[in-house]
């Protein structure tokens, strides 16, 4: 009898706890979204270069500066939308970052960031994740629409069983946790969204061959409707697989994981897994 009630009272502790637990996290990252983007974000740097001006948020760049701003809040796992319009004209050698990145030298990084390119030259759509510190994830994509013409929506869907970039709903990139085959995968650490525009002429455009024409300046980035929501799907349904397969089939221009100069003597375990790397 005592040994049937200890382990029944164990086990209800346990699912309690887990049940609170999920609860907490549910309400950590469920800070409901269309929130103003006063309350949600810090202006962080730029010398006033970074500006709230109703339900926009522009970030600008000029010779002297660049600006930034980061969220409030951190988060563990969840969805986080915003829609963004990049620098028009020629952006060639700026780069606007917006990423999702916890701190410290082991930190863990979920990255989107668009290189600019001269009038009429595609953008390039740059993205890594780094997890305890160790990044070397790239792939970079084209995207099939001109992001300076309009805002477009960039989702990052972040749980423990996966990872996906998102542009206007479609999977352009997935991660998933792939720790069975010992690949460290984001899970630990809170991580802040961060946003940045600045000037990268040595490598951003062309490798750096074209730098950031300065008589164009200030460059400028705006941003709205920000929205974090906690959703757990663990993994993408067939017509998101679809999509995703399409764009890795006809925008994506860069694949760490087929580069075999910078990986000659075999490439990371996670690009032995179909769609992953
Ligand atoms: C972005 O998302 C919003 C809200 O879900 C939607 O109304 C809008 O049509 C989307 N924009 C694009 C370009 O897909
Ligand atoms: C800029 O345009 C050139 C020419 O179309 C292209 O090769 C390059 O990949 C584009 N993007 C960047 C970031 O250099």
């Amino acid at each position: 009898m005592a040994i049937f009630y200890s382990s029944f009272y164990s086990r209800i502790g346990t699912t309690s706890l887990l049940l609170i637990f999920t609860f907490q996290l549910f309400m950590l990252i469920y800070h409901v979204g269309a929130v103003n983007l006063n309350q949600n974000f810090d202006i962080t740097w730029g010398g006033g270069r970074g500006k709230i001006t109703g339900d926009v948020l522009t970030l600008s760049l000029d010779k002297i500066s660049g600006s930034g701003f980061q969220s409030k809040n951190e988060y563990l796992f969840g969805r986080i939308d915003m829609q963004l319009k990049l620098v028009p004209g020629n952006s060639a050698g700026t780069v606007t970052a917006y990423y999702l990145s916890s701190q410290g030298p082991t930190h863990d990084e979920i990255d989107f960031e668009f290189l600019g390119n001269s009038t009429g030259e595609p953008y390039t759509l740059h993205t890594n994740i780094y997890t305890q510190g160790k990044g070397e994830r790239e792939q970079q994509f084209r995207m099939w629409f001109d992001p300076t013409s309009n805002f477009h929506n960039y989702s990052i869907l972040w749980t423990p069983q996966t990872i996906v970039f998102l542009v206007d709903e479609t999977p352009v990139r997935e991660f998933k946790n792939m720790e069975s085959i010992g690949v460290p995968f984001p899970k630990h650490q809170r991580m802040r969204l961060y946003s940045s525009l600045w000037n990268a002429d040595q490598w951003a455009t062309q490798g750096g061959l074209v730098k950031t024409d300065w008589t164009q300046a200030p460059f400028t980035a705006s941003y709205r409707n920000f929205n974090v929501k906690g959703g757990f799907l663990s993994q993408l349904d067939s017509t998101r697989n679809q999509k995703l397969n399409w764009v890795r089939k006809n925008h994506m221009i860069y694949n760490y994981c087929t580069d075999t100069k910078r990986f000659p003597h075999g490439f990371p375990p996670e690009c032995a897994i179909t769609g992953s790397g």
